[in-house]
């Protein structure tokens, strides 16, 4: 389906079919909008972190996520994670492969270098953690189009406590933190979200010339 029918057709998804699955295609298709979304500086500061055991999933519905049954009830279920402590290694690393792919000499890009370094240094880490989840939301909204345009249900989730799901898994020593969870997988034939129609505001509360 071509995107603007697919965003009209797609929702935040509440009741999922426990039974049905997402193939391993399907899921190829989220990695590779998740990895081709444009970031600030192109760093890709965050971790799509899957969730396959089912009683950690368990605890972070029932501790974690307001008992909201996507969590345990999505085929595929996600923390989108945000880099902690992007620093000057991150960009020299994001420098070595842009020189690697583009076959050009790395010293060509050590002006680029040196001016990321220049924003992201002299950012806070509170600041420089609230630029790598902004990154992550970028990545999340493509990856939302690129589920719906593949008739793929997902559900992304704020409602959680960020400080449980980084205890759960450990994330604070992996130097992330949880910035969004997603669910992933079939919605129920009874999810009464499913028939709702979308509440959007119009495009002239939108888009104004100014
Ligand atoms: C970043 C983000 C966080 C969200 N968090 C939750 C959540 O925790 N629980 C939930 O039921 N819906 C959540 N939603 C779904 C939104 O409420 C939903 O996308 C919005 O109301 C528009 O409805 P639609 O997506 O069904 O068109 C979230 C959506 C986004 C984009």
């Amino acid at each position: 389906m071509s995107l603007i029918p697919a965003l009209k057709k797609r929702y935040a998804v509440k009741k999922y079919n426990p039974a049905a699955k997402i193939s391993s295609a399907q899921l190829d298709i989220l990695l590779e909008a998740l990895r081709l979304a444009p970031t600030s500086f192109n760093l890709q500061p965050f971790h799509l972190l899957q969730v396959t055991e089912p009683a950690v999933r368990e605890h972070i519905r029932t501790e974690a996520a307001f008992n909201q049954p996507q969590v345990t009830e999505a085929s595929l279920f996600f923390v989108l994670a945000a880099e902690t402590d992007v620093d000057e290694q991150t960009i020299a690393h994001s420098i070595d492969l842009a020189a690697e792919v583009r076959g050009v000499a790395r010293s060509t890009l050590e002006g680029r270098e040196s001016q990321i370094k220049g924003f992201i240094m002299s950012l806070a880490p509170e600041q420089r953690l609230i630029w790598a989840q902004r990154q992550a939301y970028i990545a999340l909204g493509v990856l939302v189009s690129a589920a719906a345009e593949a008739g793929i249900d997902v559900s992304p989730m704020e409602g959680f406590v960020p400080n449980k799901v980084d205890a759960i898994l450990g994330l604070q020593t992996k130097r992330l933190r949880s910035t969004v969870l997603v669910a992933v997988g079939v919605h129920s034939n009874d999810d009464e979200h499913a028939h709702l129609p979308k509440v959007r505001k119009s495009i002239e509360q939108i888009h104004q010339t100014i």
